[in-house]
């Protein structure tokens, strides 16, 4: 395989250059069965993911490069640099905030949190390759337990929970946030808890699996590999990535106010989509992706 880099994202020439996703998204085609536990019930997408996003979107990182530049130069400016990631279904999100400390030209402090083996040795692999030192936490983000940090990334993770459980998760970062430290978010925002994921077509999951299957095969997976690939990404394209009732700015609000974090941005981005398996989802106009940053109260 190779990897197919895009020209531009977002006004940068080489944000992509960084990471060697052909061989990362091989490592996680490989292990992910070895290493994904079935409880978790990941396998399929951090299987695929790097994968999809290669093949589907060039490689693109996570979409917010410039609302996370602007945050961390900020902080930069003030000496913080600890970083917390919460949750990265590949290298993508470590790609995005190394883009970041390259361009401002500054060293950070970064801690990677997920539940999943596959994605902390995926992300470790990357970190060795970049010659950057990272420290890597198995667990679940509720009970993280570590020395304050100043920021915490986190990328379409929260609606991953149920609204009961996204409270403890903002609860637990607030725990762990210096005074001033930033909560900076991409997530998917409802207009209101009443809006519920747009159903997709059986016709369009079909189509765009055969076109992954060609271009697997295109860029040099064997038959059965290619076939098993457009299977699981159909499942991952069937599946629903959000729990209902949606984040919504008033749900979020609220939940930040009682965890002392401050929301002090939401700029939502129209026709935008997510990650590699959120392609159809925002096709309503009651969705969209949001970028997000809350402030840590004294
Ligand atoms: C959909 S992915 C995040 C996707 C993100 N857009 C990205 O590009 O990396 C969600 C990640 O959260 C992790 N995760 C789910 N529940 C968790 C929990 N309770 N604690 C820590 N990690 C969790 C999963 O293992 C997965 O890697």
């Amino acid at each position: 395989m190779t990897n197919n880099i895009p020209e531009t994202q977002e006004g940068f020439k080489f944000p992509a250059l960084i990471e060697p996703l052909d061989l990362l998204a091989r490592f996680s085609w490989s292990w992910a069965p070895l290493l994904c536990r079935s409880q978790h019930g990941c396998q399929e997408y951090h299987r695929c993911w790097s994968l999809v996003r290669l093949i589907k979107k060039e490689g693109a990182l996570p979409a917010g490069l410039e609302f996370f530049k602007h945050h961390l130069t900020d902080l930069v400016d003030q000496g913080r640099t600890r970083v917390l990631i919460s949750g990265a279904a590949d290298t993508g999100l470590l790609a995005l905030v190394c883009t970041i400390f390259s361009i401002v030209n500054a060293k950070p402090e970064i801690l990677l949190m997920d539940r999943c083996r596959t994605t902390l040795i995926q992300n470790r692999i990357l970190a060795e390759y970049l010659g950057l030192e990272i420290e890597t936490i198995e667990g679940d983000i509720r009970k993280v337990d570590i020395e304050p940090v100043d920021a915490i990334i986190a990328h379409s993770f929260l609606t991953f929970f149920v609204k009961a459980d996204r409270q403890d998760v903002i609860n637990a970062w607030a725990s762990i946030l210096n005074p001033g430290g930033k909560i900076l978010m991409s997530a998917n925002i409802a207009t209101s808890e009443a809006v519920k994921s747009p159903a997709i077509s059986d016709s369009r999951i079909q189509k765009a699996k055969q076109e992954l299957i060609i271009a697997a095969a295109a860029l040099g997976m064997n038959d059965s590999e290619s076939q098993a690939l457009g299977k699981i990404a159909a499942h991952n394209w069937q599946k629903k990535w959000a729990y209902d009732p949606y984040l919504t700015v008033e749900n979020l609000n609220s939940a930040f106010s009682l965890a002392g974090i401050s929301l002090d941005e939401v700029t939502l981005k129209e026709n935008e989509h997510l990650g590699p398996f959120a392609q159809f989802k925002n096709v309503s106009k009651k969705i969209q992706r949001g970028e997000i940053a809350g402030t840590r109260l004294a």
